[in-house]
């Protein structure tokens, strides 16, 4: 029977499928030590990670038998899969399968920062009643400055444009917009700095995107716009970012992932209570909904893989 190793936390009734069809090994937690998998792995065929588990050059050297990674999940910069290619091992991201969860973090942090809520709940949690001290503006008609128009980028253009916002579209490997359900304008990175009201990051982090938005790029930007990034810490520069709302650039930002992760405190002790901005923990794309529908996708890949 062929054997897959788990090494990260997956959907219950996803898992019950897969152990029907082969030799399931499951530990959510082996991700945490790297050793134990480098001597597991080279009995297995299979292998499903998210984003925890390093699947480096120690590892792959050692999976003498693998032919399929899955990851749960998008972002593939966990995983060598320059290596993968060369040792023709098929590596499976779920596609798409949690764009719906990002673009409605992306949404609802745009809204709740552009109506400035993180400062107005300090304030009234603090007696102060900032009524009229603190001034927000509506949604409305603003322009979202979309960066990496890929799955999620377009489908964060679909949400916001139902929700009154003129979407520019940054992407050098997308030459033209075809589907007639997306409402967006292809933008140089000039004007979408210049013009955006709210900036969102749609990335992958490679060689390329790593620091791509820095002080350079926030000096360029004109409307004092919102930043959100749920792509790849590290395609924002994280001290350039607080220098720049501190110095009124930008007038706010949600991030929800980190250069590094967890989030270490020499960032987190620079975020003071009546900024107006919003930390999460690598959660924009994990719902319950999507956790489904990405465990469920990868146990369907790798079963159709090795049928
Ligand atoms: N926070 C989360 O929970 C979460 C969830 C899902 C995905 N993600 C991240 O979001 C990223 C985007 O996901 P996706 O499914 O849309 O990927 P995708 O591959 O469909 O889209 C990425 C887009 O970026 C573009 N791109 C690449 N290099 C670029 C550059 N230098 N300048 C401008 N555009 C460039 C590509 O052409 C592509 O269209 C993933 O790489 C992943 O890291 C995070």
């Amino acid at each position: 029977m062929t054997k897959i190793l788990i090494t990260e936390f997956i959907n219950q009734s996803s898992l019950e499928n897969l152990n029907k069809k082969f030799d399931v090994k499951y530990d959510e937690k082996l991700y945490e030590n790297e050793k134990q998998l480098i001597t597991m792995i080279k009995d297995y065929e299979g292998l499903i990670v998210r984003n925890k588990t390093q699947v480096n050059l120690d590892i792959l050297k050692n999976a003498l038998k693998l032919k399929f990674i899955g990851r749960l999940g998008v972002g593939l910069d966990n995983i060598d899969t320059e290596y993968c290619k060369n040792k023709k091992i098929h590596v499976q991201p779920a596609t798409g399968m949690n764009a719906d969860s990002v673009a409605e973090y992306v949404i609802s942090s745009s809204m709740s920062l552009i109506k400035k809520i993180p400062m107005f709940h300090n304030g009234t949690i603090k007696g102060e009643w900032p009524r009229t001290t603190i001034k927000s503006i509506e949604i409305n008609q603003k322009n979202l400055g979309i960066i990496g128009f890929g799955i999620i980028g377009k489908k964060v253009a679909e949400y916001s444009s139902k929700n009154g916002l003129k979407i520019l579209a940054y992407d050098p490997y997308v030459k033209e917009i075809n589907d007639k359900e997306i409402d967006a304008k292809l933008s140089s990175l000039k004007e979408i700095y210049e013009k955006s009201d709210i900036i969102s990051i749609h990335l992958p982090l490679t060689d390329e995107t790593k620091n791509m938005v820095n002080e350079f790029s926030f000096s360029q930007m004109k409307n004092k716009p919102i930043i959100i990034n749920t792509s790849r810490g590290g395609i924002i520069n994280e001290s350039d970012l607080i220098k720049a709302y501190h110095k009124n650039i930008i007038s706010g930002f949600a991030l929800d992932v980190f250069e590094n992760e967890p989030i270490e405190s020499k960032f987190y002790h620079k975020i003071k209570p009546g900024m107006n901005c919003i930390l999460t923990p690598h959660i924009s794309g994990v719902t319950t909904e999507s956790n489904i529908r990405v465990s469920d996708f990868i146990v369907k890949k790798i079963t159709d893989f090795f049928n």
